[in-house]
Protein backbone atom coordinates (compact mmCIF):
# COMPACT_ATOMS: atom_id res chain seq x y z
CA UNK A 1 0.00 0.00 0.00
CA UNK A 2 1.58 3.19 -0.94
CA UNK A 3 -1.28 5.66 1.44
CA UNK A 4 -2.04 4.55 5.00
CA UNK A 5 -5.02 5.08 6.80
CA UNK A 6 -6.77 6.38 3.42
CA UNK A 7 -9.82 4.67 1.60
CA UNK A 8 -11.91 6.17 -1.07
CA UNK A 9 -13.77 8.10 1.22
CA UNK A 10 -10.68 10.12 2.31
CA UNK A 11 -10.51 13.46 0.71
CA UNK A 12 -8.25 13.96 -2.56
CA UNK A 13 -6.35 15.97 -1.33
CA UNK A 14 -4.76 13.76 1.74
CA UNK A 15 -3.56 11.25 -0.79
CA UNK A 16 -1.52 15.01 -2.39
CA UNK A 17 -0.40 15.52 1.02
CA UNK A 18 0.51 12.22 2.34
CA UNK A 19 2.68 11.64 -1.04
CA UNK A 20 2.27 14.25 -3.59
CA UNK A 21 4.65 13.00 -6.45
CA UNK A 22 2.50 9.25 -6.48
CA UNK A 23 -0.80 11.29 -6.47
CA UNK A 24 -0.02 13.77 -9.18
CA UNK A 25 1.18 10.84 -11.58
CA UNK A 26 -2.16 9.37 -10.83
CA UNK A 27 -4.55 12.18 -10.12
CA UNK A 28 -3.36 13.73 -14.21
CA UNK A 29 -3.50 10.38 -15.67
CA UNK A 30 -7.04 10.40 -14.23
CA UNK A 31 -8.12 14.45 -14.84
CA UNK A 32 -8.58 14.15 -10.95
CA UNK A 33 -8.55 17.77 -9.67
CA UNK A 34 -6.58 17.32 -6.65
CA UNK A 35 -6.04 21.41 -6.03
CA UNK A 36 -9.26 23.58 -6.39
CA UNK A 37 -11.49 20.06 -6.23
CA UNK A 38 -9.45 18.57 -3.18
CA UNK A 39 -11.98 18.47 -0.15
CA UNK A 40 -13.90 15.97 -2.54
CA UNK A 41 -14.06 12.10 -1.19
CA UNK A 42 -11.86 10.68 -3.69
CA UNK A 43 -15.05 8.53 -4.40
CA UNK A 44 -17.22 11.99 -5.39
CA UNK A 45 -14.23 13.15 -7.29
CA UNK A 46 -14.13 9.81 -9.24
CA UNK A 47 -17.57 9.73 -9.65
CA UNK A 48 -18.03 13.19 -11.28
CA UNK A 49 -15.45 12.28 -14.16
CA UNK A 50 -17.59 8.79 -15.06
CA UNK A 51 -14.27 7.29 -13.34
CA UNK A 52 -14.48 3.54 -11.28
CA UNK A 53 -13.17 4.67 -7.43
CA UNK A 54 -11.75 1.12 -6.98
CA UNK A 55 -10.02 1.36 -9.91
CA UNK A 56 -8.32 4.81 -9.81
CA UNK A 57 -7.77 3.62 -5.62
CA UNK A 58 -6.11 0.43 -6.46
CA UNK A 59 -3.78 2.44 -9.21
CA UNK A 60 -3.04 4.84 -6.14
CA UNK A 61 -1.53 1.93 -4.14
CA UNK A 62 0.66 0.42 -6.49
CA UNK A 63 3.76 0.96 -5.49
CA UNK A 64 5.55 4.25 -6.77
CA UNK A 65 8.33 3.58 -9.11
CA UNK A 66 10.27 6.39 -8.10
CA UNK A 67 11.19 7.69 -4.93
CA UNK A 68 10.02 11.20 -3.36
CA UNK A 69 12.91 14.40 -3.69
CA UNK A 70 14.30 14.34 -0.68
CA UNK A 71 14.57 18.14 -0.37
CA UNK A 72 10.75 18.59 -1.45
CA UNK A 73 9.17 15.19 0.58
CA UNK A 74 7.69 16.91 3.52
CA UNK A 75 5.59 20.32 2.97
CA UNK A 76 3.50 19.30 6.02
CA UNK A 77 6.18 19.74 8.26
CA UNK A 78 7.44 23.20 7.60
CA UNK A 79 6.37 26.19 9.65
CA UNK A 80 4.01 28.58 8.28
CA UNK A 81 7.38 30.84 8.05
CA UNK A 82 8.83 28.43 5.90
CA UNK A 83 5.97 27.56 4.08
CA UNK A 84 5.82 31.25 2.88
CA UNK A 85 9.44 30.94 1.81
CA UNK A 86 9.38 27.64 0.17
CA UNK A 87 6.47 29.36 -2.56
CA UNK A 88 7.93 32.41 -2.87
CA UNK A 89 11.60 30.90 -3.83
CA UNK A 90 10.73 27.42 -5.60
CA UNK A 91 7.41 28.90 -7.17
CA UNK A 92 6.82 32.64 -7.58
CA UNK A 93 10.35 33.85 -8.46
CA UNK A 94 10.43 30.97 -10.88
CA UNK A 95 7.23 31.89 -12.49
CA UNK A 96 8.37 35.55 -12.72
CA UNK A 97 11.29 34.35 -14.90
CA UNK A 98 9.76 31.90 -16.86
CA UNK A 99 6.26 33.99 -17.50
CA UNK A 100 8.11 36.28 -20.10
CA UNK A 101 10.77 33.81 -21.92
CA UNK A 102 7.39 31.66 -22.73
CA UNK A 103 6.03 34.50 -24.15
CA UNK A 104 8.54 35.20 -26.38
CA UNK A 105 9.18 31.76 -27.65
CA UNK A 106 5.09 31.89 -27.74
CA UNK A 107 5.26 34.42 -30.20
CA UNK A 108 8.20 33.03 -32.37
CA UNK A 109 6.05 29.58 -32.98
CA UNK A 110 2.86 31.72 -33.40
CA UNK A 111 5.16 33.89 -35.62
CA UNK A 112 6.67 30.24 -37.59
CA UNK A 113 3.18 28.40 -37.21
CA UNK A 114 0.05 30.20 -36.74
CA UNK A 115 -0.61 29.94 -40.09
CA UNK A 116 -0.73 26.20 -40.50
CA UNK A 117 -2.16 25.86 -37.00
CA UNK A 118 -4.90 28.36 -35.88
CA UNK A 119 -4.88 26.64 -32.36
CA UNK A 120 -1.73 28.63 -31.63
CA UNK A 121 -3.88 31.69 -31.75
CA UNK A 122 -6.06 30.20 -28.52
CA UNK A 123 -2.79 29.02 -26.83
CA UNK A 124 -1.30 32.49 -26.83
CA UNK A 125 -4.10 33.96 -25.61
CA UNK A 126 -4.44 31.20 -22.90
CA UNK A 127 -0.72 31.57 -21.54
CA UNK A 128 -1.62 35.84 -21.73
CA UNK A 129 -4.45 35.32 -19.46
CA UNK A 130 -2.44 32.79 -16.88
CA UNK A 131 0.32 35.59 -16.90
CA UNK A 132 -2.38 38.37 -16.08
CA UNK A 133 -3.58 36.27 -13.46
CA UNK A 134 -0.88 35.06 -12.06
CA UNK A 135 1.11 38.36 -11.55
CA UNK A 136 -1.00 40.16 -9.75
CA UNK A 137 -2.19 36.80 -7.85
CA UNK A 138 1.59 36.49 -6.21
CA UNK A 139 1.93 40.45 -6.06
CA UNK A 140 -1.08 40.30 -3.69
CA UNK A 141 0.30 37.56 -1.98
CA UNK A 142 3.56 38.78 -0.99
CA UNK A 143 2.32 42.12 -0.29
CA UNK A 144 -1.16 41.52 1.68
CA UNK A 145 -1.45 37.64 2.53
CA UNK A 146 2.13 36.52 3.31
CA UNK A 147 3.15 39.41 5.71
CA UNK A 148 -0.06 38.30 7.92
CA UNK A 149 0.78 34.47 7.93
CA UNK A 150 4.40 35.63 8.67
CA UNK A 151 2.99 37.44 11.47
CA UNK A 152 0.53 35.44 12.63
CA UNK A 153 3.30 32.75 12.76
CA UNK A 154 4.90 34.86 16.02
CA UNK A 155 2.51 34.11 17.92
CA UNK A 156 0.88 36.81 19.43
CA UNK A 157 1.66 39.36 17.38
CA UNK A 158 -1.42 40.43 15.52
CA UNK A 159 -4.04 42.62 15.84
CA UNK A 160 -7.43 40.80 16.83
CA UNK A 161 -8.97 42.37 14.13
CA UNK A 162 -6.27 41.10 11.61
CA UNK A 163 -6.38 37.79 12.98
CA UNK A 164 -10.40 37.89 12.41
CA UNK A 165 -9.81 39.06 8.81
CA UNK A 166 -7.19 36.70 7.45
CA UNK A 167 -9.93 34.50 6.14
CA UNK A 168 -10.62 37.22 3.63
CA UNK A 169 -7.36 37.27 1.70
CA UNK A 170 -7.39 33.49 1.76
CA UNK A 171 -11.04 33.15 0.54
CA UNK A 172 -9.61 35.17 -2.65
CA UNK A 173 -6.42 33.72 -3.17
CA UNK A 174 -8.59 30.46 -3.16
CA UNK A 175 -10.70 31.81 -5.58
CA UNK A 176 -8.01 32.85 -8.02
CA UNK A 177 -6.97 29.15 -8.22
CA UNK A 178 -9.74 28.23 -9.45
CA UNK A 179 -9.69 30.92 -12.24
CA UNK A 180 -5.97 29.75 -12.79
CA UNK A 181 -7.44 25.75 -12.70
CA UNK A 182 -9.43 26.43 -15.55
CA UNK A 183 -6.81 28.24 -17.40
CA UNK A 184 -5.35 25.22 -17.31
CA UNK A 185 -7.76 22.74 -18.25
CA UNK A 186 -8.21 25.16 -21.42
CA UNK A 187 -4.35 25.18 -22.59
CA UNK A 188 -4.62 21.37 -21.83
CA UNK A 189 -7.67 20.62 -24.12
CA UNK A 190 -6.38 23.19 -26.85
CA UNK A 191 -2.62 21.39 -27.27
CA UNK A 192 -4.45 18.06 -27.15
CA UNK A 193 -1.97 16.87 -23.70
CA UNK A 194 0.99 18.77 -25.11
CA UNK A 195 1.47 16.90 -28.18
CA UNK A 196 2.89 18.53 -30.90
CA UNK A 197 1.63 18.13 -34.68
CA UNK A 198 4.24 15.39 -36.20
CA UNK A 199 7.31 17.11 -38.09
CA UNK A 200 7.02 19.67 -35.75
CA UNK A 201 10.43 21.98 -34.80
CA UNK A 202 12.85 22.07 -32.01
CA UNK A 203 11.07 25.32 -30.85
CA UNK A 204 7.34 24.25 -31.09
CA UNK A 205 8.81 20.99 -28.95
CA UNK A 206 10.62 23.01 -26.16
CA UNK A 207 7.44 25.33 -26.00
CA UNK A 208 4.25 22.21 -25.48
CA UNK A 209 7.58 21.06 -23.12
CA UNK A 210 7.66 24.22 -21.25
CA UNK A 211 4.04 24.99 -21.22
CA UNK A 212 3.52 21.53 -19.56
CA UNK A 213 6.32 21.74 -17.25
CA UNK A 214 4.20 25.38 -16.18
CA UNK A 215 1.19 23.22 -15.60
CA UNK A 216 3.02 20.74 -13.36
CA UNK A 217 4.85 23.65 -11.60
CA UNK A 218 1.46 25.92 -11.06
CA UNK A 219 -0.55 22.37 -9.42
CA UNK A 220 2.27 22.12 -7.14
CA UNK A 221 2.23 25.45 -6.17
CA UNK A 222 -1.56 25.41 -5.64
CA UNK A 223 -1.32 22.03 -3.68
CA UNK A 224 1.00 23.75 -1.41
CA UNK A 225 -1.33 26.66 -1.21
CA UNK A 226 -4.68 25.53 -1.08
CA UNK A 227 -4.05 22.15 0.63
CA UNK A 228 -1.17 23.09 3.06
CA UNK A 229 -0.68 26.56 3.83
CA UNK A 230 -4.40 28.12 3.53
CA UNK A 231 -5.58 25.54 6.56
CA UNK A 232 -2.97 25.29 8.59
CA UNK A 233 -3.15 29.30 8.96
CA UNK A 234 -6.91 28.79 9.34
CA UNK A 235 -6.35 26.16 12.00
CA UNK A 236 -3.76 28.44 13.90
CA UNK A 237 -6.43 31.69 13.28
CA UNK A 238 -9.19 29.51 15.03
CA UNK A 239 -6.46 29.02 17.83
CA UNK A 240 -5.16 32.30 18.68
CA UNK A 241 -8.93 33.56 18.31
CA UNK A 242 -10.21 30.76 21.15
CA UNK A 243 -6.77 32.14 23.18
CA UNK A 244 -8.25 35.81 23.15
CA UNK A 245 -11.64 34.62 24.32
FE1 LIG B 1 1.50 31.63 -4.66
FE1 LIG C 1 -1.69 31.43 -4.96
Amino acid sequence: MSFNNLTIQSEVKSFAIQNYQHAFKTFKKFGIDFCCGGSKPLEVACSQRGLDPDEVYEQLNQPPVYKALPSEKNWESLSLQELVENIVVKHHIHMRKILPELTQVMKKVLNAHGKNYPALFEVSKTLQAIRDDLEPHMMKEEAILFPMIQKLDKEGSLQKKIIKQIGNPIRKMTDDHKDLGKLLETMRKLTNHYSVPDNSCATFEYLYKELEALENDLLIHTHKENNILFPKVLEKQSMAIDASR
